[in-house]
């Protein structure tokens, strides 16, 4: 690409947008000139705030009038293919929010348009963009703790920076719109919140793995009894309290590797200290503890770090890495600003060097794999193998 700076078109205007503007804002060769929301005082509040000129509430009408090269896409879940196909028609570059799809096949012919077109394809997987993955990803590959051989990702509840009043909101249920919790719109059915997430869980773990894939799913379900554990559970997020999988199994095809997922979040009335996302890297030399979204409190020697490389015979190292704390979450961790900024910034850059994207549709597409894999599992009590999930499986 010659020209200097890349032109991007935004459309959903919600909670993750103002991540996505810092990306382009902070680019010296990207410049967003039109936004689009079906909500009109949103998306002029928006123009507004960021000096954008150009203002839409028809996608289409962004997409065929605006002077653009890439297109934005933080819409909720159900628009993301049908978006990403009109995108790719119109030859637009695409940075599309995950779950990238709800089910293989629409995922699939997604990719397909975009090869097609031959444009770039970024998937919105900011798991495998925070500093702190990213470097726990270098230790591993540099043989730290030796050949990776066992994920386990903690889950602790994510609390919401404290407001000026002292207290505390869910950012996502204080936004929280219908298409959330509607089964069909997430693409999630009963497991809205699943959906939604577990698309970052298996990332990671395939990102820690070194690349291994994922196999085989179990989904552990659990149950909400107790009415006062059953109102806590629906004020802290947006999950059915009544259906629910607290823990994730899963094998590799690389059978020596296996993983675990595991949430003692403030659903269903549990309590765990540890904020936010975490992991342990065990390797067969040592191991790597890591924060990730909304993360805090690993403690090593009573200090708060980011990162602990334990290994065999050698001393503990310790790694932070303080780039200004989050936007949403009470976590020294940067993931809503920073990781969004650096998994923008790679999008820009493979298309100024054309080169391909790190996480792309195909990728996007596995993981929702996976994640269907587990509500599959989660139904039917059993693990689930990756290839039987049919392509046109849906969760709702
Ligand atoms: N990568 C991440 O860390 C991350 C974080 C948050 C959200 N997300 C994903 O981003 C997507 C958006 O999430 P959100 O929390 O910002 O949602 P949100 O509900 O806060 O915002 C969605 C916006 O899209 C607008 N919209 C709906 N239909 C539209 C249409 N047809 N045309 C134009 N605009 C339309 C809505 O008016 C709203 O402003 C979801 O898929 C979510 O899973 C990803």
């Amino acid at each position: 690409m010659n020209s200097e700076t890349v032109k991007v078109g935004m459309v959903g205007l919600g909670l993750v947008a103002n991540s996505h503007f810092k990306g382009y804002a902070t680019h010296q060769h990207a410049q967003v000139v039109a936004v689009c929301d079906t909500d009109r005082t949103r998306a002029e509040a928006f123009a507004a705030k960021h000096g954008i000129a150009n203002v839409y509430t028809s996608y289409e009408e962004m997409l065929q009038k605006a002077d653009i090269d890439i297109v934005d896409i933080a819409t909720p879940t159900f628009l993301h293919i049908p978006m990403t196909k009109k995108a790719a028609e119109a030859g637009k570059h695409i940075h599309c929010e995950k779950p990238f799809c709800r089910s293989i096949a629409e995922g699939q012919e997604a990719c397909q348009a975009v090869r097609r077109r031959g444009v770039k394809l970024v998937v919105g997987e900011t798991y495998v963009f925070i500093a702190s993955h990213l470097k726990a990803r270098q230790l591993i590959e540099e043989g730290a703790i030796g050949r990776p051989l066992q994920i386990r990702q903690r889950h602790g509840p994510w609390l919401r920076r404290k407001s000026k009043s002292g207290g505390r909101t869910s950012a996502k249920r204080r936004s929280a719109p219908g298409w959330r919790m509607d089964g069909e719109k997430s693409g999630g059915g009963d497991y809205p919140w699943i959906f939604d997430h577990a698309v970052h869980f298996f990332a990671t773990a395939e990102f820690f793995m070194l690349d291994r894939k994922i196999a085989e799913v179990y989904a552990v379900v659990g149950t909400c009894q107790r009415q006062s554990e059953k109102e806590q559970a629906q004020g802290s997020t947006y999950s059915l309290p009544e259906v629910d999988i607290p823990i994730i199994t899963w094998k590799y095809e690389d059978t020596d590797c296996q993983g675990v997922w595991l949430r003692a979040e403030r659903l269903n009335g549990k309590y765990d200290y540890m904020h936010g996302f975490s992991t342990a890297i065990i390797g067969a030399r040592g191991m790597i503890e890591v924060l990730g979204e909304g993360g805090h409190n690993l403690l090593w020697e009573n200090q708060q770090q980011h990162l602990v490389l334990h290994r065999d015979g050698q001393q503990t190292r310790c790694f932070r890495f303080d780039e200004g704390g989050d936007d949403i979450w009470d976590s020294d961790i940067c993931y809503y600003s920073q990781g969004h900024i650096n998994q923008i910034h790679h999008l820009i850059d493979s298309i100024l060097a054309d080169t391909e994207p790190r996480y792309t549709g195909v990728d996007g597409v596995h993981a929702v794999r996976c994640t269907l894999a587990t509500i599959l599992s989660a139904r039917e009590g059993r693990p689930i193998q990756l290839h039987e999930i049919p392509a046109d499986y849906t969760a709702y």
